[in-house]
């Protein structure tokens, strides 16, 4: 099949196995470019593993530590005539890269907020690897299934008030106003439910319980904070709720298995372009001003180049930077005064007319389809592909 792009909406609805092999493979070998991570984990268990910062994770574990991974995802595979998921050939493409350097990888597909989901790692974890060292929690969804059958949905909406400000049409390439409801009470709830701390917690309690958590491991989950311009929406926002939900998680963490050495920290992590941030407004006129800045200062990084700094500069070292709340920043560039004082003088006077000049949407959207595998250097999208590609440790 010949494969092209197909987007709806904020979503692209095909993904290219080569282009995704390759994006991969990019960053695979940057993380050989860098020095190996001195200490860092050896037996590693990654929620939401297959794309954006969980994928870049088990990367970074994987072949700057050296560490057997297994990893969650929930994705799709080809069928005649759809491809797979992006996240299915990236898994694909990563369990077979990790088997040419001699390296443990396995990968359970199924919903992580499941209850048997939970069961199937803990049997896997206990025939092959005893127990682990490193619990990443990177899920990023949009519901939550729960073992009694009830669904949560999350919501992307203000908490209060109404908010209004500008954003930008990224399928016009416009600049406008745009103003963002108020989420009900319900709805808030709902999205701590999704994307607050209770299945994080949830998965510590059953690792622990079944004695598969080593002593003094550690277990990360992913956040975000950001600049005012954005609070309203996100960190003041329904979805902030959530993260604020999650922080409050990692310090009962701490608290709650102190005997067994449990070091839980949040990561704040860098904006960047994923499905989940196209959808949230305003959020993507700011990502594109921001990329613009951090390129030409020299300080622009993907999630692998985070992830990465992440363990070799930050976690991995004899005592982790936090900071007075004990978190890991890696926004600490995207947070910097120089940063964000150009991005409020450029928020103030981006228009549709300069838009392209003030921000950086070929760099958008570059990312945005690079996700899915496409417009990646060397790739011949124009080849007839074979579109199946089987997950090594996956049961066909
Ligand atoms: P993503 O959409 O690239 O990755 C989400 C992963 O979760 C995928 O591997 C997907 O297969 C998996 N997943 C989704 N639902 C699942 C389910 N029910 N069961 C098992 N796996 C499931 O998202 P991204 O952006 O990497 O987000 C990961 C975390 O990082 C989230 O907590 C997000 O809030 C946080 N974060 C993201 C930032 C950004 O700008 N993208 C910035 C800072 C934090």
């Amino acid at each position: 099949m010949i494969v092209t792009p197909k987007t709806r909406g904020f979503i692209c609805t095909t993904a290219h196995k080569d282009g995704c092999k390759a994006n991969v493979k990019r960053q695979i070998d940057y993380v050989k470019s860098q020095p190996k991570v001195e200490n860092g984990p050896k037996k590693v268990l990654v929620i939401g593993a297959s794309t954006g910062y969980g994928l870049a994770s088990r990367i970074s574990a994987a072949f700057g530590c050296g560490a057997a991974t297994i990893g969650v995802i929930f994705d799709k595979p080809a069928d005649r005539k759809r491809t797979a998921s992006a996240g299915w050939y990236n898994t694909a493409a990563f369990e077979e890269f990790a088997a040419q350097d001699g390296l443990y990888a396995k990968t359970i597909n199924g919903d992580a907020f499941s209850g048997a989901v939970k069961q199937q790692v803990i049997d896997l974890i206990r025939q092959d690897l005893g127990q682990i060292d490193l619990f990443v929690y990177s899920l990023a969804a949009p519901r939550r299934k729960c073992d009694d059958g009830t669904t949560y949905t999350s919501v992307l909406k203000t908490t209060g008030e109404s908010y209004t400000n500008i954003t930008v049409d990224l399928a016009t390439n416009t600049v406008g106003e745009v103003t963002v409801e108020p989420a009900t009470p319900e709805e808030v709830e709902a999205t701590v439910k999704v994307m607050g701390g209770e299945d994080w917690s949830d998965w510590v309690k059953a690792l622990s319980d079944a004695g598969v958590l080593a002593q003094n491991a550690i277990t990360l989950a992913y956040s975000y904070i950001g600049p005012k311009i954005t609070w309203p929406i996100y960190y003041n926002g329904s979805i902030g709720a959530a993260k604020k939900d999650l922080y409050q998680t990692s310090v009962k963490l701490n608290e709650q298995y102190k005997d067994l050495g449990l070091k839980a920290y949040i990561s704040v992590n860098k904006a960047l372009v994923t499905q989940a941030s196209a959808a949230i407004p305003v959020v993507p006129l700011y990502i594109t001003i921001l990329y613009k800045l951090m390129k030409q200062m020299g300080i622009h990084e993907g999630c692998i180049e985070q992830m990465y700094r992440m363990f070799a500069q930050k976690l991995y070292i004899p005592t982790p930077e936090v900071d007075e709340q004990g978190q890991l920043r890696l926004d600490d560039w995207e947070m910097r005064e120089d940063v964000q004082s150009k991005v409020d003088e450029l928020w103030s006077h981006v228009t549709t007319e300069n838009l392209k000049e003030y921000a950086d949407i070929d760099g958008y959207w570059e990312d945005f389809y690079g996700m899915f595998g496409f417009g990646i250097d060397g790739v011949d999208y124009d080849k007839d592909i074979d579109i199946e590609a089987k997950i090594p440790s996956i049961p066909e």
